[in-house]
């Protein structure tokens, strides 16, 4: 095993900050994995790095988990089980499955980070997310090293939630994921607004999964900033889920502020929403800043410290909830 010392993280996470590992080596296969997990329990692991926002430099052995292959599990008249190891960049392998003809994660596309790192945090976009397409991952404990399948029903998904970031956190590293895929029959999802509005401006109306994949490509471009031109996460704060009472308050005062009802006791407020209500769509504080079309995404414009960017994201929360009594959590990792 090839171990770095003192190595530069700044391309090994979308958000671009320069920070160090004390120590770095990347497995290409299980083997490798556990060799290293047999000399280090102490270590970090590192998929696509395109959810966590570096704060500090990383005083132990970083693993970045590059493990390749795509393979077919089994299939059946309608369905296919696709297994992708957790390496495997997560948009590449949907447009693997487009060309193969194999449905079911085309509104997730153009997502950043790698296959491994999707079921943690049941990444969702365009009305569809992980948990409807996850069949099972593999799993290997960091203690012991023993491979464990975990099915859907042991995931406990939720919205970008999963009992890999909740109960088991930091305790197995997702080696392989195998999703459910439609061969025919698609059952495509363009009921989001913004896909249903790219659709009809393309005269398309019995979309493909190709076509889908299209519109989400056309509308994420237009809206989120490409992290190899502009570091980011994404979505860096979660959409509050909050009582009903509380969105009542808010909008007795504020009558505009939309919601999606979760429950018969709480609603979904989009915290998009609030941050450009709240003046900072755009605003730039050094190399910190909101994005000018995507106020839930902060993004840096070159040299921000992890520090920075926290303390921005502080900044916003204090001033949402101040205003609008709702608190908003970071969605991003914190490190
Ligand atoms: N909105 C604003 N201003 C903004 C952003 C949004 O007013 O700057 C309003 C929109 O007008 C709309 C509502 O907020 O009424 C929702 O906006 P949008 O449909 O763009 O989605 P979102 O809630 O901002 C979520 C996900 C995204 C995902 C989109 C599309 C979370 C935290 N984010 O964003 O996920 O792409 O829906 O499904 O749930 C990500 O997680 O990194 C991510 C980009």
């Amino acid at each position: 095993m090839n171990i770095q010392s003192d190595f530069s993280l700044k391309t090994y996470n979308t958000f671009g900050i320069e920070a160090k590992a004390k120590e770095f080596t990347s497995v290409q296969n299980i083997k490798e994995l556990i060799d290293v997990l047999k000399l280090n329990k102490d270590i970090f692991v590192l998929g696509g790095g395109s959810n966590m926002l570096l704060t500090q430099n990383i005083n132990k052995l970083v693993v970045h988990v590059d493990l390749k292959g795509i393979s077919i599990v089994k299939e059946s008249e309608d369905y296919v089980w696709i297994k992708a190891n957790a390496g495997e960049n997560w948009h590449e392998f949907i447009l693997w499955c487009i060309e193969h003809n194999y449905g079911g994660i085309e509104n997730l596309s153009l997502i950043p980070g790698n296959v491994g790192t999707t079921p943690i945090q049941n990444i969702g976009a365009y009305g569809v997310e992980i948990k409807d397409v996850f069949s099972s991952c593999e799993a290997i404990s960091i203690n012991n090293q023993s491979i464990t399948t975990f099915e859907k029903e042991d995931c406990n998904f939720g919205y970008r939630e999963s009992v890999f970031k909740n109960e088991l956190k930091n305790q197995y590293i997702i080696t392989s994921v195998v999703f459910k895929l439609t061969k025919k029959n698609h059952k495509t999802n363009s009921s989001y607004g913004a896909i249903e509005a790219e659709l009809a401006q393309n005269n398309i109306t019995n979309p493909s999964i190709k076509d889908i994949s299209n519109a989400v490509i056309a509308i994420r471009k237009s809206k989120l900033p490409d992290p190899k031109v502009l570091g980011n996460s994404g979505s860096f704060f979660k959409n509050p889920i909050v009582p009903i009472e509380t969105y009542k308050k808010a909008v007795l005062q504020y009558p505009e502020m939309p919601h999606y009802v979760v429950s018969n006791t709480e609603v979904k407020v989009p915290a998009g929403w609030l941050i450009e209500q709240a003046g900072f769509k755009g605003k730039r504080f050094g190399d910190a800043g909101i994005h000018e079309k995507q106020a839930l995404v902060l993004v840096n414009y070159g040299n921000a410290t992890g520090q920075e960017i926290v303390e921005l994201s502080k900044h916003i929360q204090k001033t949402i909830l101040d205003k609008y009594g709702i608190a908003i959590e970071a969605e991003v990792n914190i490190i």
